[in-house]
This record gives C-alpha cells, structure tokens and sequence, in this order.
C-alpha cells in the first residue's frame, strides 16, 4: 500500500494512474477502522482499479473540543487493517495539509443541514462538507463510498454534489454490525461492558419498527420503540424519528421512502443508529 500525507504528491501519484486508464475509488474516513469500514473498502476495490481510503480526524466536524481530543487515533493498527485487505493508497494528512488558517466557508444545504443531527450537532455538515469537498477534489475519484450507518450525511453529500455539479458518483454500503445488532462505530471502543448491553436496545428498537410496521401503524410503532428505550437503564434518548428517506422531514404512511433513525448517549458515548423501512 503506497501511503502520502501530502496533497502534491498523492495528486501527482493519482494523475499518473488515471493516464494509465485506471478508475478511482474513495472511502473517506476518520480512521480506528473496523469491519465497517473495511466493507466500504471492499466495495471499491470491486468496482474500481485503484482504491484510495483517507484518514483524518476532520477538526472542523466536531461541535465537542473533548470529543476531537478523544477520538481514537490507532494509526498503526489502521495501516496493518489497510494493508491486509488490499487497500492500494492510504492518504493520511496533518490538520495543515488540510486547511489554511482561520479558513471559514459553507455550503448552504438548506433545511438537511438543521434536522435531527444537524440540531443536535449544530455546525457538523458545514465540516463534514468542507473536508470532503477538498478530499473530492484532491483525489477527483470517479466512485466515493459512503456508509447507510451515516445516513444524513450520505444525504448531505448527495446535495453538495447536486449543487456543484461534482464528477462524482455516490455508493451508499448497508451499516455493518455485531453479531447481537450493535451497529459497528469507532466510538463502541468507548463503551463501557454495560453500555454495550444497553447500546442494543437502538438496533432493537429499530427493528421493531421495520419488523412490526404493517402500513397503517406507523404512530404506534414509533411511540413503542420509543418507549423502549425510554425504559432502557443508562440510555438518553436525543431523537427518534421516521423520516422521508430523501428530504429527512418527519413522515406518515403517505411517504414513499421512509427511514427509522436514531441518537441516543449511552453512558457518556453519543451513538446513531437508523433502518430503511421502505
Ligand atoms: P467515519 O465515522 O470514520 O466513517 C467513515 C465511513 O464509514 C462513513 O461513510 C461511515 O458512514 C462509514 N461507516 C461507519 N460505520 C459503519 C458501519 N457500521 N457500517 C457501514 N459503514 C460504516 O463518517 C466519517 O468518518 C466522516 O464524517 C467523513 C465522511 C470521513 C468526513 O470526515
């Protein structure tokens, strides 16, 4: 695996490949990779030549200074992981290869950016936007790959590339998770062993929603799920929501593309969650 932390010389190094006819697959992350991760790579080792991952804890994203400061950095761990599963490039820059100094701009995303994470996380897609536009337009990949677990963001960077018209095209991978429902997150390593048992309550409560919504009933499931984890010791409910899949504006049977998300904290770890009911 050929690893830069250098704009000049990964562009130098991608312009090359791209003469010699080969496609370019991104998987932007933050790193502390697991099997989610790893199932993004996977895809775009299938559908491209050449597969790019990016590590960078993005400073701009996080609305908590404690929660940047503790965000897992194993980066030795994360180029054995990188390595073993074939991964070719591993572009891995400091916060000043990224941004000038005191840099300040923004997309308007309109109301995508305010809803459920977005309120919570007032600021985060400004972020989650500014650096994937620069990862976009450093690596110019032809497919970027990007999880369901996320799925408000995969929202937000499907209308960033509508509305600079980017030569990118979006592949959204299905959330991994442990074998009891957990969804898989880098943050899990923050849990405590009795978290952990309370965290299941999220993936149960949304299951209970796609297993039990028969089309007529969507209130009810929604006021049982939430009820669930309402009851669950150790876990603070900050949204559950069934939502359009497309605009994420609360949603009735009426909706075509309806989808199931949640954010709780669990102990002193903030967790996200959702499931596409249809
Ligand atoms: P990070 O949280 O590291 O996630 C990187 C990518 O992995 C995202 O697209 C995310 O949705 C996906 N992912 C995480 N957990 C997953 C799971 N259990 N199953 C499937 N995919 C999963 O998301 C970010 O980083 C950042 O916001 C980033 C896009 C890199 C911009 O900084």
């Amino acid at each position: 695996m050929k690893i830069f932390t250098t704009r000049h010389e990964l562009q130098q190094y991608l312009q090359q490949c791209r003469q010699n006819g080969e496609t370019i697959g991104l998987v932007p992350t933050m790193g502390a990779l697991h099997e989610g991760h790893l199932s993004l790579l996977a895809l775009a080792r299938q559908q491209c030549s050449i597969s790019v991952c990016s590590i960078f804890v993005n400073p701009t994203q996080f609305t908590n200074a404690s929660d940047l400061q503790n965000y897992p950095r194993p980066i030795e761990a994360d180029i054995a992981k990188l390595t073993a599963a074939g991964c070719d490039v591993l572009f891995n820059p400091s916060v000043n290869e990224m941004y000038a100094a005191n840099e300040q701009w923004h997309i308007d995303l309109g109301q995508l950016e305010h809803l459920l994470e977005g309120e919570f996380r007032p600021g985060h897609y400004q972020g989650v936007t500014q650096v994937v536009f620069k990862l976009f337009d450093i690596v110019k990949p032809d497919l970027a790959f990007f999880g369901q677990k996320d799925y408000q963001q995969v929202l937000v960077i499907t209308k960033m590339v509508q509305l600079l018209n980017l030569p990118v095209k979006l592949v959204m991978v299905p959330i991994s998770r442990e074998a009891e429902g957990l969804a898989m997150s880098s943050r899990n390593i923050h849990l405590s062993a009795d978290d952990r048992l309370h965290a299941l309550v999220l993936s149960k409560a949304l299951r209970h929603v796609t297993e039990n919504f028969n089309g007529s009933n969507l209130q009810k499931v929604t006021a049982e799920a939430i009820e669930m984890i309402n009851a669950e010791p150790g876990v603070k409910l900050e949204y559950f929501e069934v939502a359009d899949g497309e605009t994420l504006l609360p949603a009735t049977e009426a909706n075509t593309h309806l989808v199931a998300l949640t954010a709780a904290q669990v102990g002193k770890t903030r967790l996200i969650d959702n499931m596409i009911i249809r």
